[in-house]
């Protein structure tokens, strides 16, 4: 597997990959584990090129966020990547990325959280659920996601869907900027007792771990109750508690349109069940989608 630092190499490898067929990107922050990995695997089986990149973007965390603790695993992420037959890694440094902040990095001051003159926001999508929460964070995770695209030229790119509402951000961001990228998405991998797989999922006890196995469990109920024609208050009520009973600290525990993520109603074909609840030192997501008849 090939190591690129350079943008100069970054560039005369993607330009020979696409001569040669599809190049696919998956855009990663490092930490792998079997998500990500899963990612690469739907990426070799949709593209001829396969380029991983990582790079832990500090403007998508807020200031109070866990930018400076995010797990950085680089040698396992290398060999991970290896093991699934990823064809390069592309490992920017922060000066590479936002060559706006020079001036900022040479004073070695911390950037979470802060733009360059240009940001990419996404009106709507990004300013509703974890938008509310972390404000700035999608803004953050389109501008770099743009960058990448503009730097990598990928014919396609894999994102998990396990953070939903950031695939429906970059989804209207490469419609709306017509970037000539096809978005492509795989299933969230889970834990035994559920619980999807995260690079957060460190930060819990072990104990912890297996009581989040509630996240998964109660969205499976949002969902049967759904399907039972209960009211929506209440099934988003119920989860709240189901959830806190666990010991968490829900931050929403809602169903949605799954187009719009705005409130169910006739003319929604799918529907979502979001969760993001804190539990110890970390803030969980998770999400369940389906199709819906007729409301
Ligand atoms: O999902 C992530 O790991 C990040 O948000 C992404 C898409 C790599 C952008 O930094």
């Amino acid at each position: 597997m090939l190591h690129l630092e350079e943008i100069s190499a970054l560039r005369s490898f993607s330009k020979g990959a696409r001569a040669r067929g599809k190049l696919a990107l998956v855009p990663t922050m490092g930490n792998l584990h079997a998500g990500h990995l899963s990612l690469i695997t739907r990426a070799r089986s949709l593209a001829d090129t396969v380029i991983a990149s990582v790079f832990v973007n500090p403007s998508q965390f807020g200031a109070g966020e866990d930018f400076s603790a995010y797990p950085r695993t680089l040698e396992a992420d290398a060999q991970a990547l290896e093991s699934v037959a990823c064809d390069a890694l592309f490992l920017p440094s922060v000066a590479t990325m936002y060559p706006g902040f020079a001036d900022a990095i040479a004073r070695g001051e911390n950037l979470a959280g802060r733009y360059e003159a240009t940001q990419i926001h996404v009106k709507g999508i990004s300013d509703v659920l974890c938008g509310q929460t972390r404000p700035g964070h999608f803004s953050g995770v389109a501008t770099v996601v743009a960058k990448l695209f503009n730097l990598v030229e990928p014919d396609i790119a894999i994102f998990g869907e396990k953070d939903f509402q950031q695939v429906l951000v970059i989804k209207t961001m490469v419609q709306e900027l017509n970037f000539p990228v096809q978005i492509e998405t795989a299933a969230t991998v889970r834990e035994a007792n559920g619980l999807a797989r995260s690079s957060r999922n460190q930060y819990l006890s072990a104990e912890e771990r297996s009581r989040a196995g509630v996240i998964y469990q109660t969205l499976l109920q949002m969902r049967h109750s759904f399907e039972a024609g209960d009211s929506f208050s209440k099934i988003e009520q119920n989860a709240a508690f189901a959830l806190i009973d666990a010991g968490l600290k829900p931050d929403y525990a809602v169903l949605k349109d799954a187009q719009s993520l705005e409130s169910i109603g006739e003319r929604t074909k799918s529907a979502v069940a979001l969760i993001a609840a804190r539990l110890g030192k970390a803030r969980l997501i998770d999400n369940i989608s389906w199709n819906v008849k007729a409301i």
